[in-house]
């Protein structure tokens, strides 16, 4: 055979496999927007930002947010059994006993020494940075299981809204709890059980934590995109939040971060750029800056705050927090944002600065930001003693010596 038709042939096969390739390639990338979402077609799932944001991912997996609500770790579960004591007592005679069964957990009622209700620990709510609740599937209904774990008390605790005196395991879990807490959960219907309005779910169909797409609404068709564009450096299909106004910022914050009220729309559906008055109806009343609500109204009370009164138009929750990193308990970090506005020097710098000494810049927050307790989230300890969870107060303010509670130092 002649040298060149032997090459001929090389070449035909080598061009045969080259477009086989490409109509490979072809192929698949048509298929990637088949994502499989719980919230629809719209959506892609987290785990598809991954290969193109791999910094913000990865750091966002440390984030409280992420962990709202999951599955039962068995690691902070077996952190929380070493410390001993793993039962809630109610009276002499009667406790809730947290047992081990075949790699499973669960919450024992004991009357008298003779063990009544048992359910599992199917499900987590809260990150497990002050305290984490329980709670168990009964068909497609959810229930709060009776004790919690309380991390500043370092104990199990009597979860909130139970009696003092009886073990119940009745609190059904309505979908606001994953409205502020999950990213997706579908509720199939509304039952009536004693008079009482119970959400049904399908369980199949739930997103644990808070994911990049319950903050930045759906990105499938952007995956797509920037998927078939990948010499493309500017985003398509994805809202720019940087270029919503701070007031459109701070509402997608306040979603969650407003404390409760009635929604008038499924706040699942927020999407960047929407108003809160269209999900919630309006706060009755007048708000008294001084009054915490459930979980902090950390959106009203920063707006009541000199500091953004005197910048309505460009301060947001983003001035001090980064959304995806942890930055918690570091003091010095959040008094540089304060810094940025209050320059050490300047007439706008705290007037203690003389009296207060050159530490003064390490921690803005404990004197103007106090932490106070919190009058609703409180947990019952052993001997029915108050754990109060401490809130961190949004209203940014000169607090008297006492509040602070620093001038002792
Ligand atoms: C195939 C690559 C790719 C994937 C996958 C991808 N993105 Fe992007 N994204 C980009 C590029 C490129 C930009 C523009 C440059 C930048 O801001 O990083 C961008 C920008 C963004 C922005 C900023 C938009 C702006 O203008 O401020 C957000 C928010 C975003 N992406 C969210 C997501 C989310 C959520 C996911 C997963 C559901 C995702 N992206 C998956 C490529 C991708
Ligand atoms: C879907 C509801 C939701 C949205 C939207 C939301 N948050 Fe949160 N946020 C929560 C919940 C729930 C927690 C408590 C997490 C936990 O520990 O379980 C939380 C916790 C936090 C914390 C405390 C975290 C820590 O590590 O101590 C900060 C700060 C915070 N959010 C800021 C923000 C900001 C800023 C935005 C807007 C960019 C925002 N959140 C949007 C629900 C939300
Ligand atoms: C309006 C939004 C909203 C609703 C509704 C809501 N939460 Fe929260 N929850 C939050 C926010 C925000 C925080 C963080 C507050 C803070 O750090 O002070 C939080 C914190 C918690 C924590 C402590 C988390 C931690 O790691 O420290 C638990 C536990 C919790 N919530 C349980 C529940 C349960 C159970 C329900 C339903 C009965 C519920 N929450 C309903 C917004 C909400
Ligand atoms: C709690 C709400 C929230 C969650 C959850 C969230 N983001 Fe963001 N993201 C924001 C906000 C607010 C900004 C604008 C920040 C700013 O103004 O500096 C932002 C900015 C961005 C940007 C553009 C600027 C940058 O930092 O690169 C990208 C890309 C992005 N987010 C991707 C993601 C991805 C991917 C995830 C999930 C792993 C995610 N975000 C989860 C609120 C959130
Ligand atoms: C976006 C800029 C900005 C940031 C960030 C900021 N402030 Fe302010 N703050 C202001 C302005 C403007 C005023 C009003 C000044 C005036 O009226 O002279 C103010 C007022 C104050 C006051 C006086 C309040 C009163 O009731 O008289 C205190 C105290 C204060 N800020 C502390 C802080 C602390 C602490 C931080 C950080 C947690 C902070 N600020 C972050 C802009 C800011
Ligand atoms: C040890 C507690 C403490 C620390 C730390 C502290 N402050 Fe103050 N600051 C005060 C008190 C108390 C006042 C009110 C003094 C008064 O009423 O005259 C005040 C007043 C202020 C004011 C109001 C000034 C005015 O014109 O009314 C500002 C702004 C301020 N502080 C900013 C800051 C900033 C920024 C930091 C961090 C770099 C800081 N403070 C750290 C206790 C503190
Ligand atoms: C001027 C700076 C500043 C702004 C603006 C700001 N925060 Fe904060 N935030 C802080 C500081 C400081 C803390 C305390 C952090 C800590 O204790 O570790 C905090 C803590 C929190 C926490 C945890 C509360 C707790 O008690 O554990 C939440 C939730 C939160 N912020 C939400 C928000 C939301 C939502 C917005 C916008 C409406 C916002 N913040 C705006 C400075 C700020």
């Amino acid at each position: 055979m002649p040298v060149c038709m032997f090459r001929k042939k090389w070449i035909q096969l080598l061009t045969a496999l080259c477009l086989l390739a490409v109509l490979f390639q072809y192929c698949v990338q048509k298929q990637l927007p088949e994502f499989n979402d719980p919230r629809g077609k719209a959506y892609a799932g987290s785990s598809n930002c991954m290969s193109c944001h791999a910094e913000v991912f990865t750091t966002y997996q440390a984030n409280a947010h992420m962990h709202s609500s999951g599955p039962v770790s068995h690691e902070s579960m077996r952190r929380y059994m070493a410390k001993g004591d793993n039962r809630f007592v109610y009276r002499s005679s009667l406790e809730v006993r947290i047992e081990e069964k075949e790699n499973r957990y669960y919450q024992t009622a004991y009357d008298s020494g003779k063990a009544k209700a048992s359910f599992p620990f199917d499900m987590a709510i809260g990150s497990g940075r002050k305290a984490q609740t329980f709670l168990y599937w009964y068909d497609a209904t959810i229930y709060q299981l009776p004790i919690s774990y309380s991390l500043v008390g370092q104990c199990w605790a009597n979860s909130p809204n139970y009696p003092k005196d009886k073990a119940r395991f009745d609190r059904s879990i309505p979908v606001g709890c994953f409205e502020c807490h999950a990213s997706y959960i579908e509720r199939t219907g509304v039952m009536e059980q004693r008079g009482y309005r119970i959400d049904a779910f399908d369980k199949t169909r739930l997103i644990y934590g808070i994911d990049c797409e319950r903050c930045h609404g759906p990105a499938a068709a952007h995956v797509a995109y920037q998927q078939d564009h990948p010499a493309e450096k500017t985003a398509k299909y994805i809202a720019a939040i940087k270029s919503l106004t701070n007031v459109q910022q701070m509402e997608a914050c306040a979603t969650c971060h407003s404390g409760l009220h009635e929604p008038l729309r499924s706040p699942f559906l927020f999407r960047p750029g929407n108003t809160l008055k269209d999900f919630y109806r309006a706060d009755t009343g007048k708000f008294p800056a001084s009054e915490l609500d459930v979980h902090g109204n950390q959106y009203q009370l920063l707006m009541a705050s000199k500091c953004f009164r005197a910048s309505v138009t460009t301060m947001s929750c983003s001035t001090c927090h980064n959304p995806h990193r942890t930055e918690r308990s570091n003091m010095e970090v959040y008094s540089v944002k304060c810094m940025n506005c209050h320059q050490p020097g300047s007439k706008h710098f705290c007037t203690l600065a003389a009296k207060a000494g050159a530490t003064i810049v390490k921690n803005c927050i404990d004197c103007h930001m106090p932490s106070v307790p919190s009058r609703i989230i409180s947990l019952e300890g052993a001997q029915h003693s108050n754990i109060a969870n401490r809130v961190r107060s949004h209203l940014i303010g000169k607090y008297g010596m006492k509040e602070s509670g620093q001038f002792s130092k």
